[in-house]
């Protein structure tokens, strides 16, 4: 048995039909066209058979992506069907029932699903707005007391856009390292910084790091479904036996397209473009939550196409997701989807005129609660 991932089901079943899916959490996407270029080769890609590709990754992709990470082999990557079935590999590999899964939380909830299923036993430590969405230290010393096998995070984080300082990141290694924990640092968001220096990843930090990441969100390519598992050697090939069962491998055209896009010029060029779509929305973003006055609060982003702001209403973040979508035909991610009651997530990587119109849908329907509950 698994419980329901809530927000990727809400999703699926709204982000079709409404108007304004303002849920999402990546930039608006590139085109193929984009791609040819960048250098994609659709002519030679015409001609070539559709067969099996490279069941980990193919050699060519594995080495561009373990350029990305210093002192790694093509040996330790394991390419995936999104950073979402890299972190389910992590989990299959290392969570046996009665361990101790931590994580932080808010965040993207796929993992807690995953590690109760497994039988884990899931222990949150909380990042706080107060502190610039820094770890609450003593319910992390808490958390790690209980020796988890496995700790997990997501830097920059989903939902809050915050970015760990260096030494908030030393400090969660070094408590790993000392309660012999494997440590999984979810980077899909690295790249993806509006005003400030590249994220530094956690690879290399400790041998206990595992990084996941994928071209999903900071490269903008989500369909194409390419993740990628950075982690020792061995940790590596027991992924790769996980994936041998289950997908058996990445598809031949996203892997031909993924060697384009982390091909270090072109990764550039695709993370400026998100830096360019990011710094032209949160300005909106800001104006538009300004003109809340103290009604709805928020810090703002660091990294990613997301805005977490929290509304003051008595109202249940689902209830007032619920309304926005059913009166205004826009989806928003209601806090309770990623770990935080009385918060919405909103989407800011739109076209301008789509972020206008669904921040002003939103917006309706807050005006209203507010006027309710004054
Ligand atoms: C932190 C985090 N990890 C993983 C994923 C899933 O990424 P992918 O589309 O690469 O599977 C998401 C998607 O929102 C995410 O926010």
């Amino acid at each position: 048995m698994i419980e329901l991932f809530e927000m990727e089901r809400m999703q699926s079943t709204w982000e079709n039909i409404v108007d304004y899916d303002m849920s999402e959490s990546g930039v608006r996407p590139l085109t193929l066209r984009e791609l040819v270029a960048m250098g994609f080769d659709l002519e030679e890609f015409l001609d070539q058979p559709l067969g099996y590709s490279q069941s980990n990754g193919t050699i060519e992709l594995r080495e561009r992506i373990a350029a990305l990470y210093p002192g790694s082999t093509l040996d330790q990557i394991e390419v995936t069907n999104g950073t979402s079935e890299a972190n389910y590999l992590v989990a299959l590999s290392l969570l046996r029932p009665g361990d101790v899964f931590a994580m932080e939380l808010p965040n993207y909830l796929q993992m807690p699903g995953v590690a109760k299923s497994l039988g884990g036993n899931v222990i949150p430590f909380h990042l706080q707005q107060a502190r610039g969405w820094e770890p609450e230290w003593a319910e992390f010393e808490r958390a790690l007391d209980s020796r988890p096998r496995l700790v997990y995070l997501s830097n920059p984080n989903n939902p809050t856009g915050s970015i760990l300082s260096n030494s908030a990141m030393e400090r969660i290694v070094a408590a790993c390292e000392a309660a012999g924990a494997w440590l999984l640092s979810d980077e899909v968001y690295l790249g993806a910084e509006i005003s400030r220096p590249r994220t530094s990843s956690f690879w290399g930090l400790s041998e206990r790091v595992i990084v996941t990441s994928g071209l999903s969100k900071a490269y903008g390519i989500p369909g194409v479904r390419i993740g990628w598992i950075v982690a020792p050697q061995s940790l590596t090939e027991q992924c790769w036996t996980q994936h041998d069962y289950l997908t058996i491998g990445p598809n031949k055209m996203s892997d031909r397209i993924a060697r384009v896009a982390v091909e270090p010029s072109n990764r550039e060029r695709c993370y400026a473009r998100t830096r360019e779509i990011l710094n032209h929305n949160l300005p909106i973003a800001r104006a538009w939550i300004d003109s809340f006055g103290q009604r709805l609060t928020w810090r703002e982003p660091q990294a990613g196409a997301i805005a977490l702001i929290k509304y003051d209403a008595p109202l249940a973040s689902v209830t007032l997701a619920d309304r926005i979508r059913t009166r205004q035909s826009t989806l928003v991610v209601p806090g309770s989807h990623v770990g935080l009651e009385g918060y919405l997530r909103v989407w800011l990587g739109g076209r301008e005129d789509f972020l206008r119109e669904g921040l002003r849908r939103i917006g309706v329907e807050l005006k209203a609660v507010f006027e309710d509950s004054k």
